[in-house]
């Protein structure tokens, strides 16, 4: 146990990082809190119109929950305490995304994070994911319903292909980002969710 906490504490010290914010403010484009929906993840980054950077963004926020991941495999290995801290270092990266405290503790809403957890954890899960966001973002270019698509599928086969413990704990994270997707599926419903490549005024 003691291990699958210190692999959480180092997971959200990485997640913690908000590369969103810091590649806006660095390119100059202000505080991205104040812009579209306010959030500092990729999607947000995208609406102000630079997708280099917005593609930037999704690779570090992923990457950042990656690599947590696969230092804390390789070390629950030699430890023989198999995918504990890996699980205990994906979740601290994942909730260091929307907790972190240099933002008073109001981060983002996890999907690319969840999707490099995935990545390092369960990469045919990966592949899940990716097929379905890009499905849905394909015939909707919704953002925020595709990441629920893709996040409702990933439990869902997981859990038929027998991956146990794994498949309980990303059902746990995609509950989680459901939770914080709140305001875009009372948008999606209204049918007021914007759509990629549209810029949205009011904040939410
Ligand atoms: O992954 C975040 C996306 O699902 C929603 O982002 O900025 O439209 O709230 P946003």
């Amino acid at each position: 146990l003691a291990m699958t906490l210190l692999a959480l504490a180092g997971g959200y010290l990485c997640g913690s990082v908000p590369f969103g914010l810091l590649f806006t403010r660095m390119a100059g484009l202000g505080d991205i809190r104040a812009i579209g929906s306010g959030n500092i993840g990729m999607t947000n980054v995208l609406r102000t119109g630079n997708k280099g950077l917005a593609a930037l963004t999704l690779l570090a926020d992923a990457l950042k929950g990656t690599l947590p991941v696969l230092l804390a495999l390789w070390w629950g290995r030699q430890n023989a305490m198999g995918p504990y801290p890996a699980m205990g270092a994906g979740l601290g990266a994942f909730l260091g995304h929307l907790y972190p405290v240099w933002l008073g503790f109001k981060g983002g809403k996890g999907v690319a994070t969840y999707l490099g957890v995935l990545l390092g954890l369960a990469w045919p899960g990966f592949l899940v994911f990716v097929a379905a966001w890009v499905g849905c973002a394909v015939v909707t270019r919704i953002s925020s319903l595709s990441a629920l698509i893709a996040t409702l599928a990933v439990p869902i086969v997981l859990l038929l292909f027998g991956y146990g413990p794994i498949a309980w704990f990303f059902l746990l994270m995609s509950l989680i980002v459901y939770a914080k997707h709140h305001a875009n599926i009372r948008r999606l419903l209204d049918g007021t969710e914007p759509r990629m490549g549209q810029k949205r005024e009011a904040a939410g």
